[in-house]
């Protein structure tokens, strides 16, 4: 197995986290082009220069350690959320860096590194890797605004020494992703390594209805034409209409409101909300979809509400490469006999864009509580470091 480090490992783990470390415990604030972002960025182009990777920035900020000729490619990205955990990304874009720094003192197999760009969405859906894959055209994420209104175009103007170009895939030979589970599963049964199957598919859109605004100690009840109760009705109805449609994992979120002017004596003349929703079967995103637009329709229809959709954004579900996850599956075995298992991923990856690239497999560590996209995520150290090896050996088997 290639010689990794894992108290190197952990150390730039700590380090990574001290760029927008925020919150109790090990939270990180650093959505995608913050100021903590763009830090942790440069921080990681110095340290790929130092293991003797080339750094290439692409266009859109995603942040690549190039070793020479063809290479497997590893890495995940290093924005957070809004708020967020130490590991979430992190983990996959250092476990790369330690993997392909012990390769590069071995005198190889050749190992390149990535840090994806927005993964999280401060702008669409894992705009980063989404572009890089042609799932998505600059031209579109370049219109795409965040929640205040920035465009993508404006964000990634920040980030310095950005290339013209995109790194050429064909210089790959396939990808591998580590991440934290983000879900209860292995914690749960005591495993140790979670080897991805599947990703599920998403789909994500802005929604808003535009009512009356008006006072709210004059206004009869009667005819107010309240964006929230609309909203509120909505919400009711979808769940109704999708009782006969969903399976117990599907899952859907209205995660961002923005009620205007969201002042306790108005009644509010307009919301803006997000909704999302995962599965892994594409038909069953479809069904959804239409049950919502159709909803939607209907409220404003009735109410005199005005509606308007935002772009769809969203990813299909996509399996893994069977070569690559054997590969995972067989160093699993190797270090941690029966405490493994295969499983499919209910998160979103960068991995989904890139496997319209190249052949992609993941491996998961355990959450602890299953918590994630939250200040209190965390993950043992020991099951940091079995990721790792896990990770190191399959590179060294897949190398052979
Ligand atoms: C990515 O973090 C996701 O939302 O699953
Ligand atoms: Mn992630
Ligand atoms: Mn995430």
């Amino acid at each position: 197995m290639l010689p990794v480090n894992p108290e190197r490992f952990l150390a730039d783990l700590h380090t990574l986290r001290s760029f927008g470390a925020a919150g109790v415990g090990k939270g990180v604030v650093r959505p995608a082009y913050s100021d903590a972002d763009i830090a942790a960025r440069e921080w990681l182009a110095g340290r790929m220069r130092e293991a003797g990777l080339a750094v290439h920035v692409d266009p859109v900020g995603s942040v690549f350690g190039l070793s020479e000729g063809q290479s497997l490619l590893l890495g995940s990205h290093s924005d957070s959320q809004p708020e967020g955990g130490w590991l979430d990304g992190a983990l996959g874009v250092i476990s790369a860096l330690e993997v392909a720094r012990a390769s590069a003192e071995a005198g190889g197999p050749p190992v390149s590194v990535v840090s994806f760009q927005d993964e999280e969405g401060r702008f669409g859906v894992t705009t980063g890797s989404a572009v890089w894959s042609g799932n998505l055209s600059l031209e579109k994420a370049d219109r795409l605004t965040d929640r205040d209104g920035v465009t993508f175009a404006e964000a990634r103007a920040r980030m310095p020494g950005r290339s013209d170009d995109f790194v050429e895939p064909s210089r790959f030979t396939g990808f591998l992703e580590m991440h934290i589970e983000q879900g209860p599963v292995l914690d749960r049964e005591g495993e140790t390594i979670g080897v991805v199957d599947a990703i599920v598919g998403i789909r994500d859109i802005k929604i808003t209805f535009v009512g009356e605004q008006n006072h709210a100690g004059t206004t009869p009840m009667q005819g107010r034409r309240d964006a929230f109760q609309v909203l509120s009705r909505f919400n009711n109805l979808i769940l109704e209409r999708f009782a006969n449609v969903v399976t117990p994992s599907t899952v859907w979120t209205i995660g961002h409101v923005s009620l205007h002017p969201n002042a306790s004596s108005i009644v509010p003349g307009k919301v803006t909300f997000s909704m999302q929703w995962r599965d892994g079967d594409a038909d069953r995103l479809g069904r959804m979809e239409a049950i919502i637009r159709e909803t939607a329709e209907e409220l404003a229809t009735a109410d005199q509400f005005d509606l308007s959709f935002g772009p769809m954004l969203g990813l299909e579900p996509v399996e893994m490469d069977t070569r690559l996850r054997t590969a995972l599956e067989r160093a699993a075995e190797a270090e941690v006999p029966g405490r493994w298992r295969r499983m499919p991923s209910g998160a979103l990856h960068d991995a989904t864009n890139v496997s319209q690239l190249m052949p992609v497999s993941m491996l998961f560590v355990p959450s602890i509580g299953g918590i994630s996209h939250a200040f209190g995520e965390d993950t043992d150290e020991a099951d940091l470091v079995t990721g790792l090896n896990v990770l190191a050996v399959a590179v060294t088997e897949m190398a052979d």
